[in-house]
């Protein structure tokens, strides 16, 4: 079985076929961006794009995304190293405190501006509702998805 991850294909041994997409991509391909933390969906700690759509990933059995497109943090830079405006956004707003909660913030973050460029306050603070921070950044995490959204609108 192969695991399309960041656009490339990855073998997943058979040894490995009944582990969530969490573990294998944090276990066996090294991408430890995602995070766990609740292990029952309640947190976002450990979301990733499957083709397009945000999923979290340590409820998701590796067989279901079988030749699926996996977006994880690691592929959100552009390959000469520019990171995406959410990543920029969130340098600059200084959002994270411990930064446990954070890849999965932005990727969230991304499926939001993906279908609204745009977002209001209210858009943001129901799109990000199943993120949990512990260390309540939820005020600078506001800024800096719509600081990266007048850049994405920016760029086209
Ligand atoms: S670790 Fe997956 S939702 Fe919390
Ligand atoms: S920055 Fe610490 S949990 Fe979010």
């Amino acid at each position: 079985m192969q695991l399309k991850v960041n656009g490339v294909s990855r073998q997943v041994a058979s040894e490995w076929q009944n582990e969530n997409l969490l573990d294998v991509l944090r276990e066996h391909f090294g991408l430890v961006g995602s995070r766990y933390s609740c292990g029952i969906g309640q947190c976002g700690a450990c979301v990733v794009h499957v083709d397009g759509a945000p999923l979290s990933s340590c409820l998701t059995p590796v067989g279901d995304v079988a030749d699926k497109d996996i977006l994880t943090i690691e592929g959100l830079a552009s390959p000469n190293g520019d990171l995406h405006p959410l990543q920029q956004a969130w340098m600059d707003e200084d959002v994270p405190q411990c930064g446990y909660c954070q890849s999965g913030q932005i990727m969230q973050a991304l499926a939001l501006l993906q279908t609204n460029p745009t977002p209001t306050d209210e858009d943001i603070d129901v799109a990000m509702s199943a993120n949990i921070c512990r260390c309540g950044t939820y005020e600078r995490i506001r800024k800096a998805i719509k600081s990266a959204a007048t850049v994405m609108q920016e760029v086209g």
